[in-house]
């Protein structure tokens, strides 16, 4: 390890808060599907930063596009109109045919409106989520999330909110009532461990929804934007949710949110909700172009081919410690009968940079730019590493 790198460590270790199990690695730089330590080492970044770097690490369409805006203005309040906004609002609404957008920073903040919408716009409190559902961190959001160590130190949390199988009608069938505002759900659950549900469940969950008066959130924030082979993975099924919550790869690597709202949504009262960074034209010039890139470059086609292609070569493997490969596009889950982070720890060695799902899923999140030879050289390392194990 370098001098500089352990400086490095050596701050963070000393001064950040300390709520992240850190890895031994200094990320520097990244283009496309590649990274680089402090140390000048290369890495295939199966992690794109938690997923939201679908488009890459500097993609030059966003870094075009963000140095231009840089120089005009990086900063408008929400109250005032925004030319970057009103277009990104705009392509959003019809790309997703929803009909308005409520732009905020982060997934958690795009759930946490989601969720004051459709308790405004029914009068109702109750929420069904999921069991391994993930929808954020902030106090709203965590209620939905259901693994208990990242609930269980901040509890009360809001009440009224029930957890319930996932990909199980009839489990929903027996929760959604007349008090129920929403259901949450992921259409690919991703930190529970990679799970897409049926098209029959989604489909229920409507339906029920809809019966009930109960409105319908998708949280898209890991499967949005080509992620599962679909721009949203919501349009594979025909669905038609009340709210999606989208944020990762929405800015092509900035930090945005958005909450996508239904023709059967209230509007919220004036100002009782708000962001004072959401919808900047900085990061809604680095939407745009990112949206440019993924449109552009065929991205979505290409996570659909790629990833099929990525998870019947792993099941093709036939590796006894493979337990499972399951998916949509290049969302992919590797269900390990081990512990996954001795694998995590000898890809890292072997120049590949891959997450766990939980404790015994390798989840691997290219960006869809990545090369086929890029992604076929870190299948060999994941091939060789999961062999060793
Ligand atoms: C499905 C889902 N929803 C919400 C979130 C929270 O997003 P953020 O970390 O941007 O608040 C995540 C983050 O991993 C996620 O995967």
């Amino acid at each position: 390890m370098s001098a500089a790198t352990e400086q490095v460590t050596a701050l963070e270790d000393a001064h950040a808060s300390g709520v992240y199990g850190m890895r031994p690695l200094v990320l520097e730089r990244g283009q496309g599907a590649r990274a680089w330590d402090t140390d000048g080492r290369e890495y295939i970044d199966l992690m794109a930063a938690q997923g939201a770097l679908n488009v890459g690490h500097c993609h030059p369409k966003v870094v075009a596009a963000v140095e231009e805006q840089l120089r005009r203005m990086t900063l408008c309040p929400p109250a005032v109109y925004s030319p970057q906004r009103a277009q990104l609002v705009e392509r959003l609404c019809a790309l997703a045919g929803m009909r308005r957008v409520f732009l905020s920073n982060s997934g958690t903040e795009a759930n946490e409106a989601a969720l004051k919408f459709a308790r405004v716009s029914t009068g109702r409190t109750k929420v069904v989520a999921a069991k391994r559902g993930f929808h954020g961190r902030s106090m709203g959001s965590l209620s939905t999330t259901w693994d208990p160590k990242y609930r269980k130190p901040f509890e009360p949390l809001i009440p009224g909110v029930e957890h319930v199988t996932y990909d199980d009608l009839e489990a929903l069938d027996a929760a959604v009532g007349d008090g129920t505002a929403a259901v949450i759900l992921e259409v690919v659950q991703g930190e529970g461990g990679v799970h897409p549900a049926s098209e029959a469940c989604l489909r229920g969950a409507q339906a029920l929804c809809r019966e009930r008066g109960a409105l319908l959130i998708l949280d898209e924030v890991q499967t949005g934007f080509g992620r599962t082979g679909r721009l949203f993975a919501f349009q594979r099924y025909g669905l038609e949710p009340d709210l999606v919550s989208l944020a990762k790869s929405l800015g092509g690597g900035l930090p945005m949110g958005a909450t996508l709202i239904g023709e059967r949504v209230a509007a919220l009262p004036s100002s009782s909700h708000g962001s004072t960074f959401g919808g900047n034209p900085l990061a809604c010039a680095a939407a745009l172009a990112s949206l440019d890139a993924i449109e552009g470059e065929g991205l979505c086609e290409r996570a659909e081919r790629l990833g099929a292609e990525a998870r019947a070569t792993i099941a093709g493997w036939g590796l006894p410690v493979v337990k499972d490969v399951r998916g949509l596009g290049l969302m992919i889950g590797v269900e390990l009968r081990k512990r996954v982070t001795p694998a995590l720890k000898g890809l890292q060695e072997r120049g590949v940079l891959a997450l766990p799902a939980g404790n015994q899923v390798l989840r691997l999140l290219p960006p869809l730019v990545i090369e086929e030879d890029e992604l076929a050289q870190a299948l060999g390392q994941v091939h060789a590493c999961l062999e060793a194990l």
